[in-house]
C-alpha cells in the first residue's frame, strides 16, 4: 500500500496540480521552513465564504511540493470554515505514509501556509 502513495506523492512533485498564480487571489500568503528554506505561497480565491480557486508556488523537497499540490487539489469547493479545522492528521492522511519529524516539517509546510492566509482575512476583511 504504501508503494502506491509513494507513487502518488512523487506523480504530485512530478506535475504539480495547481501550480501557478491566480491573477486576483483574495488570499495570498508566503511562508517557509526555517529548518531548509524552502519556500511556499498559496493563493486562494473566495466567493461566500467558499474556496473557488486555488493556487501554488514554491520551491522544495518532494514532500512539501507534493503535499501542497494534494492539498490545493482538496480545498477547491470547500468554506474557509471547514479549511480552518484541517489539521496534521489530515495531512498525513492525504500523504498516506510514515513520515518521521523531519519529513513532518516538510509536510506542514502547506497546513501552515494554508491557515495563515486563511486566519490574515479574518483580520483584514475588504
Ligand atoms: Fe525543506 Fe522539506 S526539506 S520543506
Amino acid at each position: 500500500m504504501d508503494a502506491l502513495y509513494r507513487e502518488a506523492i512523487l506523480d504530485h512533485y512530478k506535475h504539480p496540480r495547481r501550480k501557478g498564480h491566480l491573477s486576483e487571489p483574495d488570499i495570498q500568503y508566503h511562508d517557509h521552513n526555517p529548518f531548509c528554506g524552502d519556500e511556499l505561497t498559496i493563493e486562494l480565491k473566495v466567493e461566500n465564504g467558499v474556496v473557488v480557486d486555488a493556487a501554488f508556488d514554491g520551491r522544495g523537497c518532494a514532500i512539501s511540493q507534493a503535499t501542497a499540490s494534494m492539498l490545493m487539489e482538496e480545498i477547491v469547493g470547500k468554506s474557509t470554515e471547514e479549511l480552518k479545522e484541517v489539521d496534521k492528521q489530515y495531512i498525513l492522511d492525504l500523504l498516506g505514509i510514515e513520515i518521521g519529524p523531519v519529513r513532518l516539517k516538510c509536510a506542514l509546510l502547506s497546513l501552515k501556509v494554508l491557515k495563515a492566509g486563511l486566519y490574515g482575512l479574518e483580520e483584514w476583511p475588504e
